[in-house]
């Protein structure tokens, strides 16, 4: 058993990760998030609370944890002490266990403006940015421009931060926003002063140390494969590497010491945002579906596009990640429904393909479905997998088929105990 595990989304985001995270926490001392930002909305439900978290890392109710916050996270200081005065009356000290990396990005107001200017200029062909400033700040990071948390300890912070922010606006030259930038600085500036009071380090050490006294660590992904810079439907992704490799460069963690990938899917697909979405319902089952699983943004709260479970895309996912075990999240939504689709294929240009083409435009392409029997029991109140419905056991034992890896777990409902481990 190596030290390092990965825990992450297989498709669109949204699967459910940060519940996972909690579940699995109380088996490791560490749990980093290594990638994304407050584009990121992660839930966790239990004893009765709901809590949503964006940049901090979902082992963070486990007292036990250390939970680190990786150089390759983008923070908005903002978000970032919001989240920490949330969970201070939860009884959550931040200072004793939450770590923040020095070379993590630090997101600008200017940021936003310009992930807003972006999105303005591309008009129809917009990416549906969570408008959280995520593409800009790391293309400042990429471009080498960016500025860092370290940076705060710095004499010359203030000047750093000024000629970053003028550059911005000359870029931006002319361009009206209806922001106020005065008071986004003011209030901006307020929550850096409280972040360098919390625990800065240089995690990727700490993370080589933990892994050297044999603790065991979780890197928590964010997004999800299909959003990955690279490998995502480009350009409708995120800008960062949402895949495996991503918990490597955004820790500080060799390859060679990961060991199990844990890759988390939908029984269904959802997508927040524009691009394309070859399973997608755009009719009332995928309204039904929607208001069933409760499909819409944690970050913004917009209605999340529904549709089949696409496994051509999950194989790809499985295989870019080097999956080794799957969970599947959110059975107990598609109770009811007499029969369910899964895409097994696409005619791809007039020809049947078992992979995942360069381009997955709806005009160019087609998902060719199986169809499998549903499950009309609820299941948010089973607590075995012996008394799941065959019919949901025969969806599971065609994915892992399909995918050539096993299914370890299955959610049904959002609580840490509607969870049902097969292995
Ligand atoms: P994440 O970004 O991957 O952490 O996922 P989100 O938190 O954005 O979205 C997943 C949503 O589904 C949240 O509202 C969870 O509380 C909820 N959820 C997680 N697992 C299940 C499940 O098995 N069944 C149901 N009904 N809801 C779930
Ligand atoms: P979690 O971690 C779902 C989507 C946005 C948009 C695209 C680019 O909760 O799974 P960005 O703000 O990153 O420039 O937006 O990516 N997106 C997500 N969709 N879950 C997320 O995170 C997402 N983070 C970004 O909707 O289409
Ligand atoms: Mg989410």
């Amino acid at each position: 058993m190596k030290g390092a595990d990965i825990l992450l989304g297989l498709q669109w985001g949204d699967e459910g990760k940060g519940k996972i995270v909690d579940v699995l926490t109380r088996d490791y001392d560490v749990v980093a998030r290594f990638q994304g930002g407050p584009n990121a909305g992660h839930t966790l439900e239990f004893e009765g609370i709901k809590h949503v978290l964006h940049t901090i890392p979902s082992g963070i109710f486990h007292a036990k944890a250390v939970n680190i916050v990786g150089n390759g996270v983008v923070i908005d200081p903002v978000i970032f002490m919001r989240e920490i005065d949330k969970l201070t009356p939860m009884g959550v000290h931040c200072a004793d266990c939450l770590r923040i990396s020095r070379k993590a990005h630090l997101i600008l107001p200017t940021h936003r403006l310009l992930d807003a200017a972006s999105e303005a200029a591309k008009g129809k062909n917009k990416i549906g940015s969570t408008l959280k400033g995520i593409g800009p700040t790391y293309m400042d990071k990429t471009g080498r421009n960016g500025l860092r948390v370290g940076d705060v300890e710095l004499p010359d912070f203030m000047e750093r931060y000024d000629a970053l922010k003028s550059k911005h606006l000359q870029m931006m030259d002319g361009a009206e926003h209806a922001f106020d930038l005065a008071a986004a600085e003011t209030e901006w500036h307020a929550a850096m002063d409280r972040l360098k009071s919390l625990p800065l380090a240089d995690t990727d050490v700490l993370i080589q140390e933990a892994y050297r006294a044999g603790k065991r660590i979780l890197a928590e992904g964010a997004q999800g494969t299909m959003l990955d810079v690279d490998f995502g439907t480009y350009p409708f992704v995120t800008s960062s590497t949402t895949t495996a490799a991503g918990a490597c460069t955004g820790l500080g963690l060799a390859p060679n010491r990961i060991g199990e990938v844990i890759g988390i899917f939908k029984a269904y697909c959802t997508r927040v945002g524009s691009g394309p979405f070859p399973t997608e319902l755009d009719n009332d089952l995928g309204e039904e579906i929607r208001q069933k699983g409760h499909e819409f943004g944690s970050t913004t709260g917009r209605p999340r596009r529904t549709g089949w479970l696409d496994l051509v895309a999950l194989k790809y996912a499985v295989e870019v990640n080097g999956v080794t075990q799957l969970m599947m999240m959110k059975a107990d939504v598609l109770s009811g429904l007499e029969s369910l689709d899964v895409c097994t294929a696409y005619r791809y240009r007039g020809e049947e393909v078992s992979h995942l083409p360069y381009r997955l435009d709806s005009n160019l392409l087609e998902p060719v479905y199986q169809s499998l029997p549903g499950w009309s029991e609820d299941l948010t109140g089973v607590r075995h997998t012996k008394d799941l419905p065959a019919t949901l056991e025969s969806y599971v034992r065609f994915i892992e088929d399909y995918t050539g890896v096993p299914v370890v777990l299955v959610s049904v409902g959002p609580d840490r105990e509607q969870t049902l481990w097969r292995r």
